[in-house]
């Protein structure tokens, strides 16, 4: 079982810069994976697809799940499985002290 597979990923800023091109990747279950790379190799740019906050061409599929972020209730689905932390924690925190802003995504989870 993979936890995440990813197929000819490709995508292109709006300004038209290729920032992803014929990614594939497969992460089995129980596997950690680090992706390296100098800045600017597109790290975050694959990272942001894996829930949906960017949407390339190609396919991303989260433990056996297609992601297809015009449905509304996969999405949903996908993003209680894949967590982004932002790269600077000021995107990040919102809530008035570490409590309430760890408290937020659980509660809203029910
Ligand atoms: N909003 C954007 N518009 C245009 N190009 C971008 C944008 N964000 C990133 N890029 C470009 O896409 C490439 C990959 O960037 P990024 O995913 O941020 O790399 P990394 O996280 O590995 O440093 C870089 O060449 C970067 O300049
Ligand atoms: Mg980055």
């Amino acid at each position: 079982m993979n936890s995440l597979k990813l197929t000819n990923l490709a995508f292109a800023y709006p300004d038209g810069h290729q920032a992803l091109f014929g990614v594939n990747l497969e992460i089995k279950k129980g596997e950690r994976v680090a992706v390296l790379g100098p800045n600017g190799a597109g790290k975050t740019t694959l990272v942001l697809h894996l829930n949906g906050i960017l949407n390339g061409s190609g396919e991303i599929e989260v433990a056996g799940l297609k992601l297809n972020v015009d449905d509304k209730d996969n999405l949903l689905e996908i993003r209680r499985r894949v967590g982004i932390v932002f790269q600077d924690p000021d995107d990040q925190l919102f809530m008035p002290t570490v409590r309430e802003d760890v408290e937020f995504g659980p509660f809203n989870m029910g």
